[in-house]
């Protein structure tokens, strides 16, 4: 197992040539600890944004008791790391296939659904099993998010209370559930979400178990700098408080990007430079796809010394031969950036190293552990990166 003193050390003794994930276990247990200690429910890690086993793992350990998985591929990972955890089949519409196997073989017992048709392919899946958790997914905006999940996913305020009160009818507890969008950049976005709940409970008059507000909570990145987390915990307690639901009903969470974004950076390579376009070893296809397609901009630093103290705004290719492997950025670094360069690329643990693909012959991966603080977080404020030291750890 290798050890370097810093990012820095791991640049000049290995000099890797193909982009290097660091991971930060300490950044995602903070993350855990925070939700485990301060969000008034239970929290469910939304598996999709970081599949990892190690992360599963940490999560597991720092107290995160519950999953959200959203495929079968999913249910059986989690199942296999943590075999003690607790799954939610959380995608809205499932093969009956997948159901079967998730409730039969893995001991799913809760699972969401937007159209009487989900609901009957659950009760026949489960042969009209008395030990359902189901919970009904309601259609809500995204107004105030970075990435819209409304248009895909969500019964209508017109169908939501015959749904309801068919759902009742086979779950031993009922839910209601929704998803504001990820990365939403005020808690208001999970106010108004429960005014939506608030009147599908009226409309349908059927008592309701659980509450669950999905994902949707913030990471740290340029541009998008959140308010903090507690002020999204406060607005989502005294809504859940207001709602006509029983004593004992139950409030959930369902977070990603938080619990895991802090998890990882990149270190890539330049290849070229051509004006303001850098060339990099990592891309659209590997763990920048939002950075591509929908315009994300990660934080950047640059891994020299004695760099130019001047920043100037890049763009970055990616390593395919693709137009589409694109990143616009703009991203800050220092004016003399240069082939060779080393660019560390942060916050990439939540929908970022999970969405590496192989394609054109790139998407190796190997992987350190550090012990530095991630470039941004929600949890401590920002760091300067000037200021981090690391130790670092080759895992694989
Ligand atoms: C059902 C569901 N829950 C939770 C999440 C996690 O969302 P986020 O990463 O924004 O917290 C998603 C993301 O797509 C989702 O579809």
């Amino acid at each position: 197992m290798h050890q370097h003193h810093s990012a820095h050390g791991l640049i000049q003794a290995l000099s890797p040539i193909e982009p290097v994930t660091l991971v930060r276990p300490h950044a995602a247990r903070r993350a855990a600890r925070f939700f485990i200690e301060r969000f008034p429910g239970t929290t469910m890690y939304a598996v999709k944004a970081n599949p990892s086993p190690d992360l599963l793992r940490l999560l597991w350990d720092s107290g995160v008791t519950h999953y959200d998985v959203a495929s079968i591929a999913e249910v059986r990972l989690v199942a296999r790391t943590l075999p003690r955890a607790t799954l939610c089949f959380m995608h809205p519409v499932k093969a009956e296939e997948a159901i079967a196997e998730a409730y039969w073989q893995h001991g799913v017992r809760t699972f969401s659904l937007d159209t009487m048709e989900e609901l009957e392919k659950i009760v026949r899946a489960t042969r009209n099993a008395a030990d359902l958790n189901l919970l009904v997914r309601l259609r809500v905006s995204s107004d105030h998010s970075k990435l819209s999940l409304a248009a895909k996913f969500g019964a209508e305020p017109d169908e939501v209370a015959e749904l309801l009160m068919a759902t009742r009818q086979a779950a031993d507890a009922l839910g209601i559930c929704f998803h504001v969008g990820s990365q939403a950049m005020t808690p208001h976005a999970y106010a108004q979400a429960m005014e939506r709940v608030r009147a599908a409970i009226v409309a349908a008059s059927v008592t309701v178990d659980i509450v669950d507000v999905g994902g949707g909570f913030p990471s740290s990145y340029p541009g998008m700098e959140p308010p903090p987390l507690d002020a999204y915990f406060d607005t989502i307690h005294r809504s859940f408080e207001s709602l006509p639901i029983s004593y004992s009903a139950e409030l959930w969470c369902e977070p990603g990007r938080a619990l895991s974004a802090e998890y990882s950076s990149l270190i890539v390579r330049v290849e070229k430079r051509r004006g303001d376009e850098l060339y990099i070893n990592d891309g659209a296809y590997g763990a920048l796809f939002d950075a591509a397609h929908v315009g994300w901009r990660f934080p950047v630093t640059l891994l020299r010394d004695a760099a130019s103290e001047e920043l100037a705004a890049f763009s970055f290719y990616g390593p395919t031969c693709d137009d589409l492997d694109h990143m616009a950025g703009p991203f800050y670094l220092p004016a003399d950036v240069k082939p060779g360069d080393f660019i560390e690329i942060g916050m990439l643990g939540a929908y970022g190293c999970a969405m590496r693909t192989k394609f054109n012959g790139f998407g190796a991966e190997e992987i350190h552990v550090v012990s530095d603080e991630p470039m941004t977080s929600l949890y401590t404020g920002e760091v300067e990166p000037e200021r981090r030291t690391a130790t670092v750890t080759k895992l694989f």
